[in-house]
């Protein structure tokens, strides 16, 4: 593979062999082993058209780790807001021959369009209600540490499953990867055959909940509805938000993620979010191995194509 545009098309295979490689970085992530030089003279770019705090500075990081130059576009004060289109900003972008290029859009399709058009690899980073893949591989590296496995396993994604494309990249891995998904949130929430991506689909917490070894918590994503989706904050947090109460339905050493940003009280409550099964700090530090992991290996992939 040349570009990561989404968990479709990965093989069991590739997806262990990018776990296996991310958990090998987990030490040079966290400063304990030596910073890594295989990317020296290397150039990462980062686009990000959509605001991000966790994946930008984790790719930043990641591309610094292991040496290459790495240069954050900053879309807000960029051409950008004088009217020129993705497409112009990417070949500006490709004419200063990076290696990689790392975008986030708001957009579906936006990172495999660029794929298309540009001369270096591209790492989707977040493409409307898509795909977000190196959220959903360090999802299951946070699991995969825990638990020692991933398949067999169930997992409870809740929430917003309409406008989430953590969702989506999850529900794809996860279902390679030999694990049972139950998707659960209310039906104004669930996006018309979701059954049909592998998925169990529930409208009650309580049933989705009953039994499941990870309960993983999606953000209400109030900016993308275009109409009032769900009643009222209060009522929302009360059926679906994420409290001591419902968590009892879960296994007892049930995992709790969530991707971040959270709203505390509305679909997490704060006790739980810093409770004892919250693995939500580990999901973050996670992030830095993966993005390595995923350069390096589509980086190998190019030395292979051109033969070196
Ligand atoms: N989980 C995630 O993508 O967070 P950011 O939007 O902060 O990057």
């Amino acid at each position: 593979h040349r570009h990561l545009l989404g968990m479709a098309g990965l093989s069991y295979p590739d997806i262990q062999t990018l776990l296996d490689r991310a958990d090998a970085d987990v030490n040079v992530s966290r400063r304990q082993e030596k910073k890594k030089s295989i990317l020296r003279g290397r150039t990462q770019i980062n686009l990000f058209f959509e605001a991000s705090t966790r994946t930008q500075a984790s790719f930043e990081l990641a591309g610094k780790r292991l040496g290459a130059d790495v240069m954050n576009m900053s879309v807000a004060s960029s051409s950008v807001k004088k009217g020129e289109t993705l497409i112009d900003t990417a070949m500006t972008l490709n004419a200063m021959r990076p290696d990689i290029l790392i975008i986030r859009h708001s957009a579906a399709g936006a990172a495999a369009l660029l794929a298309r058009k540009v001369g270096c690899s591209v790492i989707n980073a977040g493409d409307g209600a898509h795909e977000h893949p190196t959220q959903a591989l360090l999802d299951a590296l946070t699991i995969r540490r825990a638990k020692g496995r991933l398949d067999g396993l169930t997992v409870a994604i809740c929430g917003d499953i309409l406008h989430s494309r953590v969702a989506r990249s999850n529900i794809i891995l996860l279902n390679t990867m030999g694990a049972r998904v139950r998707v659960v949130g209310p039906s104004t929430l669930m996006p018309p055959a979701i059954e049909q991506m592998g998925t169990e689909v529930h409208t009650s917490m309580k049933d989705g909940l009953k039994d499941v070894d990870v309960v993983m918590m999606l953000r209400l994503q109030r900016e993308r509805m275009t109409q009032a989706l769900v009643p009222s904050v209060r009522e929302y947090f009360r059926h679906y938000g994420l409290d001591a109460e419902k968590l009892k339905m879960a296994k007892p050493d049930a995992l709790v993620m969530h991707p971040g940003p959270m709203n505390r009280g509305v679909e997490i409550a704060s006790d739980i979010a810093d409770g004892p099964q919250s693995v939500i700090e580990q999901q973050v530090e996670m992030g830095v191995a993966v993005r390595m992991a995923v350069i390096e290996a589509l980086l190998d992939e190019r030395k292979i194509e051109a033969g070196a």
